[in-house]
């Protein structure tokens, strides 16, 4: 008789990948906010996982990755697994400030939440605030945007990313204006055009907030439709408020896994 393992390579890297983002977090809170609060989320992250939303969210971890294996192999591109930050060129301090974690977009999800927008596409440049490997950029491809833009901090994540916006094509594709920059989404300032800013989860709360401050300035100077994508795989219940609160913004739009916002005021 044969047994099959319960794990995956791919799976027991992404567990270990968990564990030490969580490590990591715990480690940065402890030293921000002092040992007693980082316990007490570090508490609320495990009893997370062990409800029986999180262990779905887990299954669909493990159903995504492989999608996303089929979608390099498919491509040509390497976009699929996990990466710690710390590992691929950001300094630890830089790292606690948003997710600590490289993650592709799962297709199904950013197709739903461009659907959910109702936007007329080719008026907008798309701009992907944490482009990572470039998923979300060459997703957005298959859409008649007038460009498509990637911000990223990880040299390690931006070389990939040049790579396999380099090489790809797929017979959906609709747009063929395809750029990254290597920058900090806190110092980059956003082209004076009509934009589509997508977060797949990329920062914390004070983070996404002066991001958010950044773009509304950008609209003060230069007044245009400016819309902000928020998509979160768990629940954007997790960072809706930061949206929501933010004086610059009108809710337009929320359903469980997207919300779109619109610049109605500057700063
Ligand atoms: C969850 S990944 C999303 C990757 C990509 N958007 C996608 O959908 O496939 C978040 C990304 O945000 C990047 N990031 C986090 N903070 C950043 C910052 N301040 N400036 C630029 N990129 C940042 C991370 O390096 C990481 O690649």
């Amino acid at each position: 008789m044969s047994v099959s393992p319960l794990l995956s390579g791919h799976d027991v890297t992404a567990v270990a990948n968990w564990l030490q983002q969580g490590t990591l977090k715990l480690v940065n809170l402890a030293r921000t906010q002092g040992l007693p609060t980082a316990l007490l989320q570090a508490t609320s992250a495990i009893a997370w996982h062990v409800v029986p939303s999180r262990r779905a969210f887990a299954r669909n971890l493990v159903r995504e990755s492989a999608l996303a294996r089929e979608f390099d192999q498919t491509h040509g591109v390497e976009t699929a697994g996990e990466a710690p930050l710390t590992e691929v060129g950001v300094p630890l301090e830089k790292a606690g400030r948003g997710n600590g974690l490289y993650r592709g977009i799962w297709p199904r999800m950013f197709h739903a939440a461009l659907r959910e927008s109702r936007l007329p596409l080719e008026r907008f440049t798309f701009v992907d605030y944490g482009s990572g490997k470039g998923k979300a950029l060459m997703l957005a491809s298959a859409y008649p945007f007038r460009r498509i833009v990637g911000v990223e901090f990880a040299p390690g994540l931006h070389e990939v990313a040049v790579k396999n916006l380099s090489g790809y094509r797929s017979p959906e594709q609709q747009c063929f204006t395809l750029e990254t920059e290597c920058a900090d989404a806190l110092d980059w300032e956003p082209p004076a055009e009509p934009l589509l800013c997508f977060f797949f989860n990329p920062f914390d709360d004070p983070t996404m907030e002066r991001v958010i401050t950044r773009v509304a300035r950008s609209w003060r100077h230069a007044p245009r439709d400016i819309y902000l994508l928020y998509v979160n795989v768990r629940d954007v219940s997790e960072q809706a408020r930061v949206f929501e609160r933010h004086s610059a913004l009108t809710l337009v739009g929320r359903s469980r896994h997207s919300l779109l916002t619109k610049v109605t005021a500057g700063r």
